[in-house]
């Protein structure tokens, strides 16, 4: 097993983005490379694309058809596809969210899911893009540990994250954070990729 901080391609957006903000003894990063547990994608089922990730993960997630920072995502058509999951990246999160609720209103039949830090449900810029659509936040109890692209493997992240699905209508759906877990073979979260 390796870890997946070993993208050394990242290492432009690391030095640029990679401020670490520390609260109590939880260090969290504002960097872009950081990844979702498996399980957490498992538990939303197959996806058919991602427009926002690494070859890696997109191999670890069953994912066939991705975009990278190289192919950039927010560039692409995505109404084609079926069902779409989407952890952008921390400092672009609002445009990921805008095209994905342009490609819902253009195609109502897709999947989106976004995951984001919960903290950005209260800002103007969600408001402003969700307001006349609405969405399904699943909300976990819990939090997701990330792994960082800068090498801290993530445990206890100093902030929660919900996940989104792009509907026209607005419902909440708390998750025992044990049902994402419950998803792999191990009962731990596994956040390194397969070699
Ligand atoms: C927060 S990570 C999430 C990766 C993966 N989807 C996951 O769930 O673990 C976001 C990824 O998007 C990449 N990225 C940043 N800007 C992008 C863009 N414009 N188009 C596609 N990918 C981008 C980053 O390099 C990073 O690998």
């Amino acid at each position: 097993m390796r870890f997946i901080n070993q993208n050394l391609h990242h290492t432009r957006h690391e030095l640029q983005g990679g401020q670490i903000m520390s609260k109590g003894q939880v260090e969290f990063t504002k960097d872009n490379e950081y990844y979702t547990p498996k399980q957490v994608v498992d538990f939303f089922g197959q996806f058919d694309y991602d427009p926002a990730t690494t070859k890696e993960k997109a191999k670890e997630f069953g994912i066939t058809t991705y975009d990278t920072i190289e192919t950039d995502g927010l560039k692409q058509d995505w109404t084609k596809y079926k069902k779409i999951w989407i952890n952008p990246p921390f400092t672009e999160k609002h445009k990921f969210l805008e095209k994905a609720y342009k490609t819902y209103l253009e195609n109502p039949y897709i999947n989106i899911y976004i995951l984001f830090p919960i903290e950005f449900l209260t800002t103007k810029r969600f408001y402003e893009i969700t307001k006349n659509v609405g969405g399904k936040l699943y909300i976990p109890g819990g939090r997701i540990p990330f792994e960082s692209g800068l090498g801290k493997k993530g445990k206890s992240p100093a902030f929660g994250s919900i996940i989104l699905k792009v509907q026209n209508k607005w419902e909440v759906e708390i998750i025992d954070i044990e049902n994402f877990k419950n998803k792999g073979n191990d009962k731990k979260w596994m956040i390194n990729i397969p070699k």
